[in-house]
This record gives C-alpha cells, structure tokens and sequence, in this order.
C-alpha cells in the first residue's frame, strides 16, 4: 500500500518555484543571476496598513477570529465590492482566506466532484490546473493564442462547455499574460454564460487594480448581472497593496457556496491570521491613493521591457493591460544552435540557455500552459531590468 495519497500523483509542485530555487542556487553559486521570475511587487506594503497592524497587536486582537472573517475585515471587502466593482454583497456573502490562492482552493474542495470539468483558459496560473486536479475535478483547457491577444474568444468558451462543466475561470488581468478583457469582450463571454446555467463563474480578479493607459476593469457579475447569482468574485490584498506575506484573500458570492467555502475552512484551517486582517481592514477601507503612482511606476517598466524584448533577435512581445508580467513569444529562436552547439528545441531551453549564458531567471511558458513563450515578471527595478533585458537581447544574438 502506498503511503502518498494517489491524488497527489496527479500533481506536480510549482514551476514558478522552481525557477526561482534555480536562480538561488546559482546565485549562491557566485553567479550574477537577475531574477524576473517573482510574482509579487517589490513595493513595500503601505505605511499606514502596517500600523493598522501593529495597532491589532497592541490592542489584544490575537486570538482566533469567526472562521472565515472577522465583522470589520467582512464589512471592508463589502465596502470594496461596492466602490471598485458596482457590486453589492452582504458580509454573510463574503469569505476571508489566507491568501487568494486558498480561497480558490476552497471553492473547488467545496464544489468540484470526480469527473467536473473546470474550464481554464491557457495561458493560465500554474496552480489553477493542479487545485482543480488535487480537489477531483478535471481541467479543461481553451488556449487563448498570441493572435487573439491572449483572450479566450465567445466561440472558444462555447466550444468548451459540456454538461460536465462546473466552472470557467476568468483571470483579467491574467497571470502570466497580463491581457486583461474589456467590457464589450467580457460581455461577449458573459453572453455565452447566460445560456449554460449550469456552469458557475470563477472571476480572479487578483490584478484588479495594476491596469495602465485608462483600462477600464470589469468584472463578470458587473457586466452581466444576472450571472450575479452563480459568480465567485475573487480578490486579495497580495499584490494591489503589496501584502503577498500577509496572506488575505476574500471572495463575495452566492450563500450556499460562501457556506460551504467556511465549513471547509473550519475544518482546515481556521481564521485567516487576525493580525493580517486587521491589516486588510485598513487597505481595503483605508486610503486608495497610492494605487494609481505605484501603477505608473509599473507602466514605466512594462513600455521599457516590451521596447528592449521587441528589440531582442527572435523575440517578439505585446502590450499587455495590466498586471506586471510579460508573456513574450520566443518562436523566432526556436531551431537556433548555442554558441555551445546546442539547439534550442522548446521555450524550456531558451529560459535555461538566458539563466546559464547570461544569468536571467524567467520562467519557461509550457508551465502556464502555452509555447513557445516565457513569463516574464516586471515587479523589479527599472535598473535590474534594463540590466535583464540587454542580456537577452546579447544571448539571443549570440544563437545561430
Ligand atoms: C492570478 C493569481 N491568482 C491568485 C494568486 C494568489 O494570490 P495570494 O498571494 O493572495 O494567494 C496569484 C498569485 O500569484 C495570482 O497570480
């Protein structure tokens, strides 16, 4: 009898991790590794959000909290609903998780049964495919190509829905393209949806607030109200606020499944950490005003990567809407020999010849589902990445 659950077999541990050991090691090694791997901001997180916490601290609030939420922590994310999303939830349609990513998790320990499909569109965020797998369901993946943006068209999504459909995923802006829908191409898939009532909205709407050029974000239940009452609006305070260690996610959605989402969480584990919610409180509720300067600061940084990538042998990169990554194609190095003689078959080889030949740590595309791309994340100094992008431009020079 084996002692590791089956389920587990069905799972591979995270690239994005395992790009950034690699670069660790080789830094520890004495290599000049720049790493454009990382997923989160290098923006510290707010000033008066870390004394919302130290003020917790101090008065006493470290005890265990209700499962899911606290009142206030439930109240500021109705708040935030309300003024970022024209969305009115009530605090007993909220659940707070330790992180966005458990709340996802959540969601499909609370609803998927053997043999639920769950439609996620390619590119995707490497842990969707293996939360839908490690909670039973099965991933269904709809690749949303270069060509159209990196956006799932209606006609794709259409194609997708079978009876065994449980959800979609949307993620706009998305990890790892940043392509981000607007109104009249979400409408187009909200439109699909209305005729499947049997299939549920997961929105991840975790880069809500790092969109550029006066994008207007939306939302599923916002651009299409009656899909309100089967959509699992999906947010954190990780990267907007520059609190990925703080672990606070939330969702607003349908009762019945907030329910289910707490008793899961009861019986795992518990309250979010009553610190990180006091913290959240102030975030969501606090000052919004230096969201839109930190999201300049990323603008600057996505004009200059995509200008320096565009400009690399072989590379070829849009202009995505928001979040901080690109997802250039590298198609153009692909059959290219190394100065070492050797060819460059698939994006894996082309992120391990830049980390090898130059030192630059970016994360290959087959593991967001779409080649022959790679990842690259932005979240880092204009320096670092001017540093970044001109070894690549040399390495692929170098191919032949
Ligand atoms: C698309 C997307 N969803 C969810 C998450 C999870 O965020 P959190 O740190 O709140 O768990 C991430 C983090 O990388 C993400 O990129």
């Amino acid at each position: 009898m084996a002692f590791i659950a089956d389920a587990l077999s069905r799972v591979k541990p995270s690239p994005t991790i395992a790009v950034t050991t690699k670069a660790a090691e080789l830094r520890a090694a004495g290599v000049d590794v720049i790493g454009l791997g990382a997923g989160e901001p290098d923006f510290d997180t707010p000033d008066n959000i870390k004394e919302a916490a130290i003020k917790a601290i101090q008065e006493g609030q470290t005890k265990y909290t209700p499962a899911d939420g606290t009142p206030a922590v439930k109240q500021a994310v109705c708040t935030k609903f309300a003024r970022d999303n024209g969305l009115k939830y009530e605090p007993n349609q909220i659940t707070v998780n330790n992180g966005g990513k458990h709340t996802i998790y959540n969601a499909f320990v609370a609803t998927l049964n053997p043999g639920d499909e769950v439609i996620i569109p390619a590119p995707y965020w490497v842990s969707y495919p293996d939360m839908t797998l490690l909670a039973g369901g099965e991933p269904v993946f709809v690749e949303a190509t270069i060509e159209n943006n990196f956006k799932m068209t209606a006609d794709q999504l259409e194609a997708a829905i079978t009876d065994n459909t449980k959800w979609v995923i949307i993620n706009s802006p998305s990890n790892p393209s940043g392509a981000a829908y607007n109104h009249d191409e979400m409408k187009a898939l909200t439109d699909v949806l209305l005729k499947y009532p049997h299939v549920w909205v997961m929105s991840d709407d975790m880069y809500e607030h790092i969109v550029y050029d006066d994008f207007d974000f939306v939302t599923p239940a916002q651009v299409e109200p009656k899909l309100y009452d089967r959509t699992l609006t999906i947010n954190g305070v990780a990267k907007a606020y520059a609190m990925t260690g703080w672990r606070i996610g939330f969702a607003g959605g349908p009762v019945e499944l907030i329910n289910a989402i707490r008793k899961v969480q009861s019986q795992s584990t518990s309250n979010p950490c009553s610190i990180s919610q006091a913290a959240a409180v102030e975030a969501l509720a606090g000052t919004q005003d230096f969201l839109a300067p930190r999201a300049e600061a990323f603008k600057k940084r996505r004009d200059l990567v995509v200008g320096m990538l565009n400009e690399a042998e072989g590379l070829s990169c849009i202009t995505p809407e928001g979040a901080f990554y690109v997802y250039p194609s590298c198609a153009g190095v692909i059959g290219k020999k190394t100065p070492d003689g050797k060819v460059i078959e698939n994006d894996l080889d082309f992120c391990t010849y830049i980390l090898e030949s130059e030192g630059v740590a970016a994360v290959h595309g087959e593991a967001f589902g779409l080649s022959p791309h790679f990842r690259v994340s932005y979240a880092t100094s204009e320096e670092a990445l001017t540093d970044a992008c001109t070894r690549i431009q040399r390495a692929c020079a170098a191919l032949t």
